[in-house]
């Protein structure tokens, strides 16, 4: 059982300079998870006890990991980038001296496609072999790439790192993938065997393999998919690993009957689940958490981030749905946006330009045109007309509007809150409700209109004089113009 065998070592302290961010790159998301947890959940998964070497912007990489609560992790600092080989040996006096977990699994922490599969293959390969050291290789026809080149040589392997390298590229294209499995006695031993790098001034963990070889010692190698084993160094790199891994995400979710429109087109992060019989349009988003149920459509360019849709729900395009649960059977937008903490009920329709924010709508309301729902708790059945807002601001602090069951809110009513406005009543259309309205009861709270007979053929009457006016200031313009010449 690997997991009563082995221990790793995650090297997470690097700089990041490739990326040219200032940032670690290690934080950086492939389908919305920092590339780091890919390397951690695939260990926890595995059940590995593991040393975490952390080092530049270690704050932020530590939090990220605890927030997860993964509590099998250990941290160790390398506080000066010393090269790979360097972070290796700060986590040395922390490994688990347990003669049974005499296994290390090296892991760069770049390389967030690895599977556990290929990790319980390098585990049966060292074991089958009775290697010193057994370490993943792939092939990379980039000659540009910044892998590790593997090389034969008269005792073995070695690895030339793509700053040494001087060689034809094109002529090697074996490369090593960054993933070791070592027996901890030779890696005591031999780790601070590594010398500097004269170019770089670092310590190149892959030293540790010509130095295997030289001592006559079994080196192994496995090789993997070049798919599995990317390293992530640069922005090119990162989205060429996203590319791939939403590809995956793409294909286990056609394979559990959803239809993408254009598939090459949406957005879908990791933690994403959709309902069979679905379908997702172009340039859709699909975020965070969101969980789509059964035979929902979402259209083009819609975005939802931690969303939870029923079953046979409609997102219609240009719709922005964030942190909020939707029922069954219900219709949104075009344009329309829904967002924190919001609760739409089943068979509900939140149509066009309508924002709702903190608000719980019932099952079967209808808010179809031109609204702000903001802090409102609205029952079942009502009708929003077109252009409602709920005053929920006074500036200072917010405030609920409630409307009951059946209740229909004429069109562009101002709804001053706190207000409520009971089950059944009517509001009439342009009200400014500031009182709270009781069941059964019409409100209207508008000016009384007033018609003035005659009173617009008065107001044209004047109309020759401003036209007068107007040739008077164009003559007045010329005038102007020919003086200047
Ligand atoms: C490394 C390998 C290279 C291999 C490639 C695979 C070395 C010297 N080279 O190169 O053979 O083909 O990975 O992707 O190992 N790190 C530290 N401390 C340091 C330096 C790096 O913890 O002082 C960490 C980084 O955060 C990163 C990992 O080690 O997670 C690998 O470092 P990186 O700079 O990405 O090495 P590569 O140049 O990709
Ligand atoms: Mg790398």
């Amino acid at each position: 059982m690997i997991s009563n065998k082995v221990q790793a070592v995650v090297l997470a302290a690097g700089k990041s300079t490739r990326f040219k961010t200032g940032r670690t790159k290690l934080l950086e998301k492939i389908c919305g998870q920092e590339m780091i947890l890919y390397s951690t959940r695939l260990l926890e998964a595995l059940d590995i006890p593991t040393i975490m070497v952390v080092g530049y912007q270690k704050d932020a990489v530590i939090e990220q990991i605890q927030q997860r609560h993964q509590e099998f992790i250990t941290f160790v600092v390398q506080e000066q980038q010393r090269g790979t080989g360097h972070a290796v040996q700060c986590a040395m006096q922390h490994l688990n001296l347990d003669p049974n977990r005499d296994l290390i699994l090296i892991m760069n922490g770049d390389m967030p496609l690895a599977t556990p599969d290929i990790i319980s293959k390098l585990y049966e390969q060292h074991k089958s072999t009775g290697a010193e050291l057994t370490f993943v290789t792939s092939h990379c026809e980039d000659t540009h790439s910044g892998y590790g080149r593997v090389i034969t040589t008269e005792r073995g392997l070695k690895i030339v790192e793509a700053k040494d390298f001087t060689g034809d590229a094109s002529e090697h294209c074996w490369i090593n993938a960054g993933i070791y499995l070592v027996n901890r006695r030779f890696l005591q031993e031999q780790i601070t065997a590594i010398e500097k790098s004269e170019k770089t001034e670092e310590f190149y963990l892959t030293a540790l393999i010509e130095i295997a070889c030289n001592k006559g010692l079994t080196v192994s190698t496995i090789t993997a998919p070049f798919d599995i084993v990317r390293g992530i160094n640069n922005f090119q790199e990162l989205w060429a690993a996203e590319q791939v891994k939403r590809a995956e995400l793409i294909r286990y979710w056609m394979e559990h009957g959803v239809h993408f429109s254009v598939a090459h087109n949406v957005h879908i992060d990791l933690d994403v689940a959709i309902g069979s019989g679905s379908y997702i349009g172009c340039g859709v988003h699909l975020l965070g958490r969101t969980k789509i149920g059964k035979n929902c459509k979402i259209n083009e360019f819609s975005s939802l981030e931690n969303v939870t849709l029923g079953d046979y729900t409609e997102i219609l395009s240009h719709s922005m749905v964030s942190s909020s649960t939707l029922g069954s059977n219900v219709m949104v937008g075009p344009y329309a946006h829904i967002r924190d903490n919001s609760h739409i009920g089943d068979g509900a329709y939140i149509g066009n330009f309508v924002e709702v924010t903190r608000s719980t709508i019932g099952a079967g309301t209808k808010a179809k045109h031109l609204a702000y729902l903001g802090d409102a708790e609205i029952g079942t059945a009502v009708n929003i007309g077109a252009g409602t807002v709920t005053c929920n601001y006074n500036g200072n602090t917010k405030n609920k509007t409630y409307i009951g069951d059946r209740a229909f809110i004429g069109s562009n009513n101002t709804l001053v809150a706190p207000v409520t406005i009971a089950k059944n009543a009517y509001t009439a259309a342009g009200s400014v409700i500031t009182e709270n309205v009781p069941e059964h009861a019409l409100a209207i709270a508008r000016a009384r209109q007033v018609n003035k007979d005659n009173y617009a053929t008065q107001l044209r009457t004047p109309a020759q004089p401003q036209i007068a006016n107007i040739t008077f200031v164009a003559a007045q313009k010329n005038k102007l113009s020919t003086d200047h010449l």
